[in-house]
């Protein structure tokens, strides 16, 4: 075992200025020269070059491989020793002579997943979607939900989360964008990086995925994904940089499309010279799984071939077996490669201690649940309220609550990252349908947590009565007849297919139109994990926003409803009025058949999300960072200070009578070179009425910058001048603005 001499590491969450120790026992495990401290132990890197030097070829490529368990359809692959029960998504066969555990991986961000490996794992935590996460503006919660995820998946062996899914969401059609934390780079890193220092905190290796682009789900192996390469650094690349710099993952997931005519798990550009050339990235490199056609990805920055099943289902062969052995005998691919592919895994075991598990510390599976409901609490938006909300609990009020299965439970994205909950789904329902990857496998999951069950605890004077959504006409006659209608609008998203527009299902506009036009105190909550049209709108008093809100969502949305807990979330991604607000009005690929060659072309290249929105002045339905409270915040002493980057003061104050938490947030406006929107930082403040508090926001340069170079290689370049910056609520509602010069300079990498 490893004895560090000095063993401090701090690690600051962000612009929410958080910071705790890491364990020692964790800091121990990534040895001091990991940290960058003194020691006399040998670092992970000389561990890493040492066990690999004593291995032999066999085990050098059993260890660059991983092989899916039985389930979806396929059976037990021979090479996973029959002692292994629990499989999942990934097996890479250890070494004992060498102490080098097998490695197991298993999906993923929303808690630890079973799509029908393991018949006697009774469920797991189902943790909200990423999208509640970073919804709630707070990225301690996405280091508590990375903690307890650890601890679910070491319970159960897995040493390997594929978590840290951090694309950018470029298009609100886009089916996996539940699993991801919101359109802007700066943000989506803090939640990154979080979720993967709790993952890792545990000893268990966590992903950042899916790198990078990956950014609809639409033909997504034949997607070749263009987009100018300095405008790549500045967004979606920062993202993934960022998240690196503060988490240091084990490992990065490469997605499954092509970027700029190169496919993501084989791009060189990419892999070698900027992920592990300038940003010096120590982890290994895995692919998605099915996303590796050639052996020569090993050349051009692969490290490991995940899921090999899934390459012969796709590609109709392994890549790291058979053909890159040949290759390898054939003296086409080089010995140092192969060592420096292992020393990398070996690295990232070695950096977070999977080789030095004991037995697995016992899970408070209760304490999970209160993870999971306080991250929905934070999470959940309000969007709209003419003083429908909160509801009053003294009043022997008649409500109805209409649609969304609300008597059942709430809805879960759907894909590799769905999580079985313990007790199984409260129900489910088979789409089907021949659109995207998974057609006829497409299901509605309930989680057990029924709003309906809920607000009847919260609300014991009022009578309850709920109605199916069955048709318009039928919701319309309970609607005529209560107080208060709270309308539920759900949508099932998923991996493998996107959304063709922004409507919701099975005639739910329609009922929800209906009930708003028979009673003037129409709620609807939202249960979607993108966007949606909501041409109801205008008829209804009030709309929450509740994403997938996890196991314990039902508790949330009801505790929002009656005040008892007072709604924080902002959104993460910008709500356009109309698609036709989008760089991309129509989605390339939609309407093709699976497996169809597809360009999408990202024209708005680092303009994402809210950024698009300013540079064409378009004022969306609602903006990234807006949501509501029950109380009111007000901001003052506004200032900012230049040099090096912007740092911005700030009072808030909250000037109404209840508790709540406020997110201000500093945007950059404009630069020297012209309008350029870019969030800076963000606080969220929880404050007693009455109660102020002074915030300061530091920059990260790079958000100040444009990134100077050519394919994806340069630095990074302040050109000297007066840099505007604004205080908002939101990017749509800047309340007080301030200038500072910035000297000249080129930094970074
Ligand atoms: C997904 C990944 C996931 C992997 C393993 C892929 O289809 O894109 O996010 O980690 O499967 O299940």
């Amino acid at each position: 075992m490893l004895v560090v001499a000095v063993v401090v590491a701090v690690l600051v969450v962000g612009a929410a200025s958080a910071t705790w120790n890491t364990e020692k026992e964790m800091a121990m495990a990534r040895s001091g020269k990991a940290l960058g401290v003194a020691t006399h132990e040998p670092s992970v890197d000389d561990r890493a070059r040492e066990t690999e030097q004593q291995m032999t070829d066999d085990e050098r490529f059993a260890l660059i491989i991983s092989l899916i368990g039985p389930a979806m359809g396929l059976s037990r692959d021979k090479r996973i020793p029959e002692d292994v029960k629990n499989t999942s998504a990934g097996y890479t066969q250890g070494i004992s002579r060498l102490g080098i555990p097998a490695l197991q991986s298993s999906d993923a961000s929303m808690g630890v997943t079973n799509p029908g490996y393991r018949p006697d794992d009774k469920g797991a935590t189902a943790f909200p979607a990423s999208i509640v996460v970073g919804s709630s503006f707070n990225p301690q919660l996405a280091h508590a939900g990375g903690q307890a995820i650890g601890r679910e998946a070491r319970i159960r062996g897995f040493n390997i989360m594929l978590a840290g899914g951090i694309n950018l969401v470029r298009d609100v059609r886009n089916g996996r964008n539940f699993e991801y934390y919101g359109e802007d780079p700066w943000h989506s890193a803090l939640f990154g990086a979080e979720a993967v220092n709790g993952i890792q905190s545990r000893h268990v290796i966590s992903t950042l995925k899916h790198y990078t682009l990956n950014n609809n789900e639409t033909n997504r192996h034949w997607l070749d994904a263009i987009i100018d390469p300095a405008a790549h650094r500045e967004s979606d690349l920062l993202a993934f940089q960022i998240a690196i710099e503060r988490s240091q993952p084990g490992s990065i997931m490469s997605g499954y499309n092509k970027i700029n005519g190169e496919y993501a798990s084989g791009n060189h550009q990419l892999l070698n010279e900027v992920l592990k050339g300038a940003w010096g990235y120590k982890g290994y490199v895995m692919s998605d799984w099915g996303a590796v056609p050639e052996w020569d990805y090993a050349v051009k920055g692969l490290d490991q071939e995940s899921g090999i099943q899934f390459d012969v289902k796709q590609w109709g062969a392994e890549a790291f077996t058979d053909r890159l052995r040949k290759a390898y005998a054939e003296g086409r691919f080089p010995k140092e490669r192969l060592s420096d592919m292992v020393r990398r895994i070996l690295r990232s075991a070695y950096a977070v201690g999977v080789d030095m598990w004991g037995p697995a510390p016992a899970v408070d599976m209760a304490k999970h649940n209160e993870i999971a409901l306080e991250t929905a609490r934070q999470g959940i938006v309000l969007l709209k309220n003419e003083g429908a909300l909160p509801i009053p609990a003294d009043k022997p009020l008649k409500i109805g609550v209409v649609g969304g299965y609300a008597q059942r439970g709430v809805p879960t994205g759907t894909g590799s990252g769905a999580v079985l909950p313990v007790g199984g789904y409260a129900g489910s329902m088979p789409i089907g349908g021949a659109h995207g990857l998974i057609g006829n496998a497409r299901n509605l999951y309930l989680l057990p947590s029924s709003p309906l069950a809920e607000l009847k605890k919260l609300l014991p004077q009022a009578q309850i009565d709920f109605d199916g959504a069955y048709t318009p006409a039928e919701s319309a006659m309970l609607a005529r007849r209560v107080d208060v209608v709270i309308a539920f609008g759900i949508r099932v998203e998923g991996e493998g297919f996107d959304l063709p527009d922004l409507s919701l299902p099975w005639g739910q506009d329609a009922v929800i139109d209906a009930v708003g036009t028979s009673n003037p105190n129409t709620i609807v909550v939202l249960e979607t994990g993108n966007p949606v049209s909501m041409p109801w709108r205008s008829k209804v008093k009030a709309v929450v926003e509740a994403w997938y809100p996890g196991q314990a969502g039902g508790t949330a949305i009801a505790e929002i409803l009656t005040g008892k807990v007072n709604p924080s979330g902002r959104l993460p991604i910008t709500f356009p009025e109309t698609l036709a607000q989008n760089p991309r009005p129509e989605l390339p690929g939609i309407e093709t058949p699976w497996g169809t060659p597809t360009t999408i072309r990202y024209d708005e290249g680092a303009e994402v999300g809210y950024r698009w929105f300013a540079q064409k002045k378009q004022k969306p339905m609602y903006p990234f960072g807006y949501g509501l409270s029950y109380t009111a915040f007000d901001y003052d002493n506004f200032s900012v200070t230049g040099g090096e980057t912007i740092t911005a003061t700030f009072i808030v104050t909250n000037v109404g009578k209840v508790a709540g938490a406020d997110v201000p947030q500093v945007y950059l406006t404009d630069a020297p070179d012209g309008p350029r929107m870019r969030l800076l930082g963000f606080e969220r403040v929880e404050l007693e009425p009455g109660e102020s508090k002074t915030v300061t926001v530091k920059a990260d340069p790079r958000l100040l910058a444009r990134f100077d170079g050519k394919k994806g290689l340069g630095q990074w370049r302040i050109t000297a001048g007066r840099y505007r910056v604004a205080l908002g609520k939101s990017a749509g509602e800047l309340l007080l603005t301030a200038e500072a010069p910035l000297t000249t300079r080129l930094f970074g990498k």
